[in-house]
């Protein structure tokens, strides 16, 4: 492969003429936007876990968007959605982000084990949440514990994908941590708690080898209100000492939401007094949050401060829910800053352990979906920049969690008694896989960029974007086009390789306010689309409010 100088190229990059004649031999006359894809300038190797999940008891995430019983007419394996389980394994599921959110620093582990029936009733974190039409038994505000650690890692194992638990640090003591460690991961006939791992509904004999903890979630806001320092103290408290088996842990600290620096800032400085080998070691990922929501749709005081309709919104909310969530990718680098000057050599990597959309009420399908929201192309457009950030900082972040699985905000199912469907942001899920564990490579986008009237005011958005990986012979490309009526004509370079054959599948709507419903569960699905190729260049035409996937295939 030839390697191309770097000042050659942006130099290319800046003056649009000169990397015509560089890098576009045979341009097309109506390409307005350029895509120059440097497969000699690797920026890591793409985690897996960046695909991950999270699943919360809130709402009807677990019942009955996971757990619909054994004796369910719904198909279930052992009480889990069947629909659920298949559709998970066709995206190749990576990882699962369990029981919280702010449930999980109210939840005691004790309470979901053993056998089903005996297990005990307790009042869910979410309870106020539920409006007066949610019956005051309903599983939204009464937890009944039918779905604990056993049957989560039974899902876990029927998809195939890794458990992430969260440790409730608010409310219990470090002891009750290691006790579910020991729980979890002790081997097979040794510990009165492998013992009661093995009995109960859906025993297991076998260690779950659980891998990564989160220590708290939140914990300056609904896990503990806590400063910086206290949970630093807290933190390393809960790490000093754990019990050993076969799995080394990873820890996740429990790190600031968006671009709140003085969190990472205060965790780091105060972690860095007991000596940088903490780092990485005890530390394995620092856990960001970020969620995106219509500033503009106007603050109020209550729990919706800000947010707009799922449904319902103009081209100024729609450009600016993309805008909100495309801010990750200056946090990412801001909080990486500060976590260097502390972890010189960046042995502790970023999580982002949630992020997604987050609409107001209004658009769930029942009043128990709390949090409960529909998700149209915009929200698919949200995953794919999102997800296209990830790629693009591979160097950094290890694991993504996209908030929440089914039934919450930024879901990729739908689930009601036997209605299950896939929303779009499932469809975007599907064509990113094939990033997973590829080489991440620098890719440079060029388009005209979007105008839109923000406030009366005339406000800018970037016209295309994207991320590309490596895995042998095969270039991935994923492309979000975000102008909701232009075509974006692109000439695509690949720097320092030949390119044999493509193809592309392509998620767009005329209509960025598509979604797939009940009766109409096939509104939004990708389709296949041939792509112009020459040796050097391809050429293809971005759709409107599009995302993109190209599977070039490199000689
Ligand atoms: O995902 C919903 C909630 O958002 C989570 O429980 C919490 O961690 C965050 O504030």
């Amino acid at each position: 492969m030839q390697k191309i100088d770097r000042r050659q190229f942006l130099g290319g990059a800046l003056v649009a003429t000169s990397a015509l004649t560089l890098g576009f031999p045979r341009s097309s006359k109506a390409a307005d936007s350029r895509i120059e894809v440097l497969v000699n300038e690797p920026i890591g190797t793409i985690n897996p876990n960046i695909y991950g999940h999270f699943v919360e008891h809130l709402g009807a995430v677990v019942y009955d968007g996971i757990w619909v019983g054994e004796n369910s007419r719904i198909p279930n394996i052992g009480g889990i959605r069947k629909e659920l389980v298949d559709a998970l394994k066709r995206i190749k599921a990576p990882l699962f982000r369990y029981p919280g959110g702010c449930f999980a620093d109210s939840y005691d582990w004790r309470d979901g084990i053993g056998e089903r029936s005996r297990r005990p009733k307790r009042t869910n974190f979410w309870y106020g949440v539920a409006g007066k039409d949610v019956a005051l038994n309903s599983t939204s505000r009464i937890e009944p514990n039918h779905f604990g650690t056993n049957e989560f890692m039974r899902f876990c194992q029927l998809v195939g994908g890794k458990p992430y638990l969260a440790a409730n640090l608010r409310g219990l003591p470090a002891q009750d941590f290691y006790e579910w460690i020991e729980y979890c991961n002790s081997p097979a006939g040794t510990t009165t708690l492998a013992e009661q791992r093995a009995t109960g509904s859906m025993g297991s004999r076998d260690p779950f080898n659980v891998e990564f903890w989160g220590i708290g979630n939140e914990s300056w806001g609904c896990g503990g209100e806590l400063l910086p320092d206290e949970y630093a103290q807290e933190f390393r408290r809960f790490t000093a000492a754990y019990p050993p088996y076969d799995v080394p842990l990873k820890f996740i600290g429990a790190g600031a939401s968006s671009d709140d620096l003085n969190w990472t800032r205060g965790f780091f400085s105060r972690m860095r007094e007991k000596g940088e080998g903490l780092f990485g070691r005890r530390v394995y990922a620092w856990g960001i949050h970020h969620y995106a929501w219509n500033v503009s749709a106007g603050r109020t005081t209550d729990w919706n401060d800000g947010k707009g309709d799922a449904l319902k919104f103009n081209t100024e909310q729609y450009f600016e829910l993309l805008r909100e969530a495309d801010r990750l990718d200056a946090f990412l680098q801001q909080h990486w800053t500060i976590m260097g000057e502390y972890d010189r050599q960046h042995r502790t990597k970023i999580a982002v352990d949630e992020w997604g959309s987050w609409h107001r009420p209004g658009t769930e399908l029942k009043p128990t979906h709390l949090l409960g929201q529909q998700n149209t192309m915009r929200d698919a457009l949200v995953a794919s920049l999102t997800l296209d950030i990830f790629n693009r900082n591979a160097d950094k972040v290890v694991m993504g969690n996209v908030a929440q699985l089914v039934n919450c905000l930024h879901s990729l199912f739908l689930a009601d008694g036997d209605k299950f469907i896939l929303t779009p942001t499932f469809h975007v899920f599907e064509m990113f896989m094939a990033h997973s564990a590829a080489q991440s490579v620098r890719t440079v986008f060029s388009a005209p960029t979007v105008s839109y009237d923000r406030n009366g005011k005339p406000a800018d958005f970037w016209g295309l974007q994207g991320s590309s990986s490596i895995n042998g012979k095969q270039l991935t490309m994923t492309v979000t086009n975000p102008h909701q009526t232009d075509v974006r004509e692109t000439e695509i370079a690949i720097r320092g390789a030949r390119i044999v054959s493509a193809k592309a599948r392509v998620l767009a709507e005329k209509d960025v306010h598509a979604y797939n419903s009940f009766e109409n569960p096939k509104t939004v699905e990708p389709r296949d689309e041939t792509v112009k190729i020459n040796t050097e260049t391809l050429v293809f035409r971005f759709a409107p409010a599009s995302v993109t996937q190209l599977q070039i295939t490199l000689a």
